[in-house]
């Protein structure tokens, strides 16, 4: 997969065609998923029949109890930990990027893990539902065009920290260290509420990734979101990249948290 030509094509879609997508190309879509991650340990549910699971949703998941009307969704369940959910949501990304080199569209919906939605969905499965996706094709029809416009991005300078936090780099700081490219596509990730809560310090070999700690939303998935951008631009930029342990050497302020550190 392309996946810098997708980070930076990909937007939310929240205006869907009712023409049912084929049950074959939903399966590959889950099945990307499925096989992002080794040994994941998270459900992946496809609800096929969208009207019914919309009646069942409206005004219970959403951003204010918004809905979003979609032909389908699909759910990601997972264990409660961070690590848990950080990979719920870079599969759920994976999910996303599937989708959308297939020509569909797709949104992320946030759903309170509760007992009522997963028994309103019929989910019978101990771990919590984490993620949520409508997902179709985009509605551009002649009565009505796809006009919904990308939301707006931090630049990569703005995400990144060079040598000591506070610490903005230059354009040319970047590309004298192969990163310019990979922070530009970085930079596409998709967010809760679109606030973009991390940033990266560079130091040395190592690219650290903080995100704020920020109790009114769950930043777990933002972080999984963030991670898969990072790493797949690395991929596509020919970088390689190893996780490397956080030795407490790296400097940040109280409202931050390191997620990861990478060896570059
Ligand atoms: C964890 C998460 C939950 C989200 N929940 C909703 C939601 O409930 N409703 C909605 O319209 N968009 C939701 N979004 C989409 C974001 O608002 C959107 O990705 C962000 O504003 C950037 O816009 P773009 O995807 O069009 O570039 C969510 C995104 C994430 C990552």
């Amino acid at each position: 997969m392309n996946y810098s030509n997708i980070m930076e094509e990909i937007k939310s879609t929240r205006d869907y065609k009712e023409t049912v997508v084929k049950s074959e190309l939903l399966k590959e879509i889950i099945s990307a998923g499925d096989t992002a991650l080794e040994n994941h340990g998270l459900d992946i549910v496809l609800f096929e029949d969208g009207e019914q699971t919309k009646q069942k949703l409206e005004g219970k998941a959403g951003y204010f109890g918004k809905f979003i009307g979609a032909p389908h969704y699909i759910a990601v369940l997972s264990d409660d930990g961070r690590k848990s959910k950080e990979d719920a949501a870079y599969i759920m990304e994976m999910m996303r990027f599937k989708a959308h080199k297939e020509g569909l569209g797709s949104c992320w919906i946030t759903i309170p893990n509760t007992d009522e939605i997963k028994a309103d969905l019929g989910i019978d499965i101990a771990r919590s539902l984490c993620g949520f996706l409508a997902i179709g094709y985009r509605y551009a029809g002649i009565f009505k065009k796809d006009i919904q416009e990308k939301a707006f991005r931090q630049g990569a300078i703005e995400i990144t920290y060079m040598d000591e936090w506070g610490n903005t780099p230059a354009w040319e700081d970047l590309e004298a260290r192969g990163l310019d490219q990979v922070f530009y596509l970085t930079r596409f990730a998709p967010s809760w509420g679109n606030k973009q809560p991390w940033k990266f310090l560079i130091l040395k070999n190592h690219v650290v990734l903080a995100v704020e700690k920020d109790s009114s939303t769950d930043t777990d998935l933002d972080t999984g979101i963030i991670k898969f951008y990072f790493e797949k631009a690395c991929i596509d930029k020919g970088l390689s990249l190893q996780t490397a342990e956080e030795s407490g050497e790296f400097i940040i302020p109280e409202n931050y948290e390191i997620r990861v550190v990478y060896n570059i």
